[in-house]
């Protein structure tokens, strides 16, 4: 078998100042064009296993290999360009709150050397795709929180990544736009891309075919495997 476009192996993770191990001895794989969601209590660690693979941290111990990069060998002036390679949506929004919609949007399109016509086109695709067409001038402070993050997605998405990970993508969305956030990521994941997607909404997952690992006590297991289709 192919490696694994993410693979944990003998992960442990604890904050310098944090008593308790956040993850012990994980091992993990997410495959190629894998899609799956990332569940368990709220403090269990979901937010950390997201950032240790965008390297906002550092594991404590093990390997973390992300296609094909060990993160270990990832040094800190790199860290900005290797995030750039996928699509990140984290709880906060993180929008430049002197651009508008558009220029958010379009931030990993000009890093990538887009230019004119083609950045406006895409732009506005995924502002549509999150249903914000039309709000591109608007500034990031006039949104609601669940229209700061749909741009947040629209951003993430843009320059259509392989790889996108997501924590809480829909914590503050109501929930037929919860539903069409998540049915985004699995038509994106149907034309190829691995999504990896921390979240507590299980009503929702549960309507989902996905792949379901959770969580809990510092330990990850498998809830509901790939094959299971629901
Ligand atoms: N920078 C930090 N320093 C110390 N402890 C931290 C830090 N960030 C998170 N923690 C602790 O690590 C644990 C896991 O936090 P994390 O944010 O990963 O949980 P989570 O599963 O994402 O929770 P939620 O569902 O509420 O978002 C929590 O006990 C938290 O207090
Ligand atoms: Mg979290």
């Amino acid at each position: 078998m192919s490696e694994a476009l993410i693979r944990f192996s003998g992960v442990s993770h604890r904050y310098r100042d944090g008593g308790r191990d956040i993850l012990r001895e994980a091992d993990f794989q997410l495959a190629h064009g894998e899609m799956a969601f990332l569940t368990g209590p709220s403090g269990a660690g979901k937010s950390t296993m997201l950032k240790l693979i965008a390297l906002l941290e550092r594991p404590s111990k093990g390997e973390i290999v992300v296609d094909g990069q060990t993160l270990s060998q990832v040094r800190t002036r790199d860290v900005p360009a290797y995030r750039r390679q996928f699509g990140m949506i984290f709880q906060n929004f993180n929008l430049l709150s002197d651009r508008t919609v558009f220029d958010n949007v379009a931030m990993p399109l000009v890093i990538r050397g887009h230019t004119g016509d083609d950045i406006g086109r895409r732009v506005r695709a995924a502002l549509d795709a999150v249903g914000l067409r039309g709000r591109e001038k608007d500034w990031p402070v006039t949104l609601s929180g669940g229209e700061q993050q749909r741009v947040g997605i629209a951003r993430a998405v843009v320059a259509k990544p392989r790889l996108l990970i997501a924590d809480e993508p829909t914590g503050n969305l109501d929930p037929a736009m919860a539903l069409e956030v998540m049915q985004l990521f699995t038509r994106f994941n149907e034309v190829g891309v691995s999504v990896l997607v921390a979240t507590h909404a299980l009503g929702l997952i549960n309507r989902l075919p996905h792949r379901i690992l959770k969580l809990d006590d510092s330990l990850l297991s498998e809830v509901r495997a790939a094959e299971q289709a629901a």
